[in-house]
């Protein structure tokens, strides 16, 4: 039975992809900040051929990384698939938005991922197996205005994840960066953005977003963008000049 940890489960991407991977007769490791969220899904997703556990954790604290390799050391778990999902958005203009939110976005979207990463890799190298899932976003491609510090954190992840994927060839360990774009989750109400043009059009359901990361990361493949509107804007964003491109992100959020 592949054991699988995933963080940010209780709700939108994460929820999906925890349904897909128990489904599949995995060991599901939920990591979350809300105990009661992810009790409720434990119970929801068992169904006597998987089994489910829970971590309960603040990502956003500086030692999140270490206090969940601990739990799992100490549970005698060893993971096969690493999905780094939990993120969270604060939109606004640069010298509006709140810094200390943005300080807690960078550590759980850089600090927390990379620790992750560093953590989890040298076992999978010498087991010769294992994947890692990270999400990333179609503003991973684009610097945001309005959406700076979110943009700019999640082009780390698409970095950091591409050029370990590629050091890692040869392995057994691939490295995918799932990017999706605008995704009918709690996310942008929790951002309000709910009501602006990006999440107006084009809206994809988490389940697709989970499934196309899912098949892309069993594939081994680097970077997967859902959605062929999302593929569009990607491209888009570079071959069209920046100040069409900045204008335009500008409008839409
Ligand atoms: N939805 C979109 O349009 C969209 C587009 C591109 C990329 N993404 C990315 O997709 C990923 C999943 O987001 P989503 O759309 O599924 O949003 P979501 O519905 O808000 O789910 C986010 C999950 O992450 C958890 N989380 C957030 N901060 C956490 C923390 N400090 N510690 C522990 N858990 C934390 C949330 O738990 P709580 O409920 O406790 O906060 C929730 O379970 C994120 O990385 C996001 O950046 C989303």
């Amino acid at each position: 039975m592949r054991t699988v940890l995933i963080t940010g489960t209780t709700s939108g991407i994460g929820y999906a992809l925890s349904e897909l991977f128990a489904k599949k007769e995995c060991h599901v490791i939920l990591v979350s900040r809300n105990a009661m969220k992810l009790s409720a899904q434990k119970q929801k997703l068992e169904n006597g051929n998987n089994r489910i556990d829970t971590i309960t954790c603040d990502l956003e604290q500086t030692n999140a990384a270490e206090i969940i390799y601990k739990s799992i050391k100490q549970n005698g778990w060893q993971v096969d698939i690493l999905v780094n999902n939990a993120g969270f958005n604060e939109a606004g203009l640069f010298s509006e938005t709140d810094a200390t939110c943005e300080q807690g976005m960078i550590n759980l979207h850089i600090n927390f991922v990379t620790d992750m990463m560093k953590l989890f890799i040298p076992e999978m190298i010498q087991n010769s197996h294992g994947h890692i899932l990270n999400v990333g976003s179609t503003g991973s491609y684009i610097a945001c205005p309005k959406d700076a510090v979110y943009a700019a954190s999640k082009a780390y992840i698409l970095h950091l994840s591409k050029a370990v994927h590629a050091e890692l060839k040869g392995t057994g360990v691939t490295v995918t960066t799932l990017c999706p774009g605008s995704t009918r989750t709690e996310f942008a109400h929790k951002a309000k953005i709910e009501h602006t043009l990006l999440f107006k059009i084009f809206v994809m359901s988490p389940h697709k977003v989970a499934l196309s990361g899912l098949r892309a990361m069993e594939k081994g493949k680097s970077v997967i963008i859902p959605g062929l509107y999302n593929k569009i804007l990607v491209l888009c964003s570079r071959l069209l000049p920046y100040s069409f491109i900045g204008w335009m992100t500008k409008k839409m959020l």
